[in-house]
């Protein structure tokens, strides 16, 4: 599927950085004095343990472009060009949410186990985010995050949906560069970027930012049972299938690396749930044939609303609404389908071994 949107000029990054829909990135606020009140005691020894590692601040000089740098990148074609594009800002948008989300809780907190570990996370995510900048300005087309902070709408979650979505987020991140690495160290003749020589080091970091998540979440056990499962089920879901429908409109940056969207998203989903074994109760069935089918089916949906949109007038707004008539009862029948339970590990912490 083509993308939906051009991206020629710095005014339409900054449009497709700030647009709003059902897959782009968002920008989040919460509640301050919630997140203040969370109490890591719990889980103290571990919790220390993990910040020890955030201060040795392993990747402190690992942001910086090494050798020559725009030697390495491969001559794109117009629509090859496009889809790294878009790879780019919404990474560079999800980079950046995370940063200025954490900041905003680092800023309105004084419980000092938040505040410290908000320091940190604000300190990685800031960098992650500048370094792809720098390969948007390679194109002439940086983003202006001052002005993509003050003028993109936010969304506000509870706080134990942030947890939920934040660790989440964090842990399908590694999930997703760290395969695109194997791959890539796999085929190094497909690297057509050297940002992707940067990602094994860099999902570190995104791992660690889960496990800080993780260890909040088992400090406060009753986010994880009853009712809660409800939206542990729903956050999974709704992190699977907007990531499936959002990679599945870029099918020639995968198969540049020899990947296709749909191996490349299960293989993410792999890892991503074996990971979630230390925290969530329940693990999403994705071998599944009627899984598979659902997902398959709201990412067909997604291109009939697009076609419908661009067609516009009275009978595309009939067939958008019909898809999204389509798509909620598809999330529907995906969200009751059968899980796999899970029995909570003693110890909580991973290491980062995929
Ligand atoms: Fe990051
Ligand atoms: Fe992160």
């Amino acid at each position: 599927m083509a993308l939906d949107t051009t991206i020629d000029s710095p005014e339409q990054v900054m449009a497709h950085a700030k647009a709003r829909t059902l897959i782009s990135p968002r920008f989040y606020t919460t509640d301050y004095d919630a997140m203040n009140r969370i109490d890591v005691s719990p889980m103290r020894a571990e919790w220390d343990a993990h910040m020890l590692e955030y201060a040795g601040d392993n990747n402190h000089d690992h942001f910086q472009r090494t050798g020559d740098f725009l030697a390495e990148m491969h001559d794109l074609d117009p629509a090859m060009r496009q889809e790294f594009l878009d790879f780019l800002v919404t990474s560079l948008t999800s980079e950046y949410s995370g940063c200025v989300l954490y900041n905003e809780i680092r800023k309105n907190v004084t419980n000092p186990d938040m505040k410290q570990l908000m320091t940190y996370l604000v300190r990685d995510e800031s960098r992650h985010a500048n370094f792809i900048n720098q390969s948007l300005k390679d194109f002439g087309l940086g983003v202006d995050l001052a002005t993509l902070k003050a003028t993109k709408d936010y969304t506000y979650f509870k706080p134990k949906y942030v947890l939920y979505a934040t660790y989440l987020s964090e842990k399908i991140g590694y999930a997703r560069y760290i395969t695109i690495y194997r791959q890539l160290e796999r085929n190094p003749e497909k690297r057509f970027h050297p940002i992707f020589k940067w990602f094994e080091r860099w999902c570190n970091d995104e791992f660690r930012h889960g496990e800080s998540f993780a260890l909040m979440m088992r400090a406060d056990p009753s986010l994880l049972r009853g009712g809660n499962v409800l939206w542990i089920r729903f956050f999974l879901l709704a992190v699977y299938a907007t990531m499936y429908v959002r990679d599945h409109t870029r099918p020639m940056l995968h198969r540049a690396m020899g990947l296709e969207s749909d191996s490349f998203d299960y293989k993410v989903f792999d890892i991503c749930s074996e990971i979630t074994r230390q925290v969530f109760p329940i693990v999403l069935d994705t071998d599944n044939p009627k899984f598979r089918a659902g997902l398959s089916r709201l990412h067909r949906l997604s291109e009939a609303a697009e076609a419908a949109k661009a067609r516009g007038g009275v009978v595309g707004a009939i067939k958008r609404a019909a898809c999204a008539v389509g798509a909620a009862a598809t999330f529907a029948r995906l969200y009751v389908l059968p899980v796999k339970r899970n029995a909570l590990p003693e110890q909580v912490r991973v290491a980062p071994a995929w």
